[in-house]
């Protein structure tokens, strides 16, 4: 069923132009999807060649060109543009994290500005890991702590990993507020993980585990686990394209955050595989190493609320992880 998202006169539905820089990636994909399902041209920028059944534009992130006739007269930019983070930190890799999110902010920032018909609307990719590690209580945005350089126990404070994770998320919030656009609302999507039943997704990271026995706890498994299932976060954007009085941070995550061992339990139900070897820490530390990537995914207590969606109206379709985590293993089943 075609389901438009009204338009901002609430004259009726329509179709909306849809513009998604850094589209190309598993949450584009996910979202160009599920916009094309629901009649929206939906076009990506990429500094391609990459091929789709929606419009591909090619940009290269770093300075103006043909592709910024793709924003004008469009309704809606959504900025998912950024190196990936699943990686080590290293000094390149950092640079490269950092400098792909804040030069492409600022780069739409100056085009959108000076646009003759701007979107109404721009939603940019931020993160739920800007909140600090948190075990004690949720995070919203009203009252949630950003981190940096926190106490995680008595006497460790949050590695330089983490600090950098937050610093890139501060920094790429602050390089998209600091132009106004009096025209173009703007939303900073402060997102957990987008959870999808397809390979390189965090789910099947987690799945993968489970299905070779060694889905147990990881770390202590005190840690909360934020997550979406890649539905809601399609409709959460919709929601945010439709309610004009949200602007600013939004989180965008479940009503309920997990312990990693009731998360990790859940799975190993999900998938009917009950297996219980724990990954210790230290294990995970070598782990992490080995697959080229940070600890952090896992470690880092994420306990993040979507205070102002809820407040708004919002209804979530999977609310709860034992449902979601049936869905996705259904899904990839079905893929199977
Ligand atoms: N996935 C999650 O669970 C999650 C959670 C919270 C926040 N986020 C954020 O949401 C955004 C999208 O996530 P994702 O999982 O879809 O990431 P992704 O799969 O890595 O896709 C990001 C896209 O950014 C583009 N890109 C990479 N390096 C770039 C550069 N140097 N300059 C310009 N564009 C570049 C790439 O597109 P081309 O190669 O086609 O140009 C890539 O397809 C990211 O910024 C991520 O940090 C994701």
């Amino acid at each position: 069923m075609i389901n438009l998202i009204a338009g901002p006169t609430g004259v009726g539905a329509r179709p909306l132009r849809i513009v998604l820089p850094g589209g190309s990636g598993q949450v584009g994909q996910a979202l160009a999807r599920s916009f094309q399902e629901r009649g929206h041209h939906v076009t990506v920028l990429t500094r391609g060649p990459y091929t789709a059944p929606w419009l591909t534009v090619h940009w290269d992130g770093e300075h103006e060109g043909l592709w910024t006739e793709a924003l004008e007269g469009a309704d809606v930019c959504i900025n998912l543009a950024g190196r990936s983070v699943n990686c080590r930190y290293h000094a390149d890799e950092r640079n490269a994290i950092y400098d792909s999110r804040i030069r492409t902010t600022r780069l739409l920032n100056r085009v959108i500005a000076g646009l003759a018909v701007p979107p109404r609307v721009w939603l940019n990719a931020s993160t739920a890991t800007i909140y600090r590690h948190a075990l004690d209580r949720p995070m919203d945005e009203a009252t949630g702590e950003l981190g940096g350089g926190e106490l995680i126990s008595k006497r460790r404070r949050a590695p330089d990993t983490w600090n950098f994770s937050i610093r890139v998320a501060k920094d790429w919030e602050a390089a998209f507020f600091e132009t106004q656009t009096p025209r173009t609302r703007k939303v900073a999507l402060r997102s957990a993980i987008i959870l999808s039943p397809v390979p390189g997704n965090a789910f099947a990271i987690f799945s993968n585990l489970v299905r070779v026995g060694l889905g147990g706890k990881q770390g202590n498994g005190r840690q909360f686990v934020s997550w979406i299932h890649e539905a809601d976060f399609a409709r959460a954007m919709e929601f945010l394209i439709d309610h004009e009085e949200l602007d600013g941070a939004v989180n965008i995550a479940s009503p309920n955050p997990v312990p990693n061992r009731e998360f990790m339990q859940a799975l190993r139900d999900a998938w009917g595989i009950p297996n219980v070897f724990p990954a210790p820490a230290p294990l995970i530390e070598m782990g992490a190493f080995f697959l080229r990537t940070e600890s952090e995914l896992v470690l880092k207590s994420r306990r993040v609320l979507p205070g102002r969606l809820l407040q708004a109206g919002f209804e979530f379709e999977f609310p709860n992880w034992p449902e979601a985590a049936e869905d996705l293993v259904r899904q990839w089943k079905n893929r199977e």
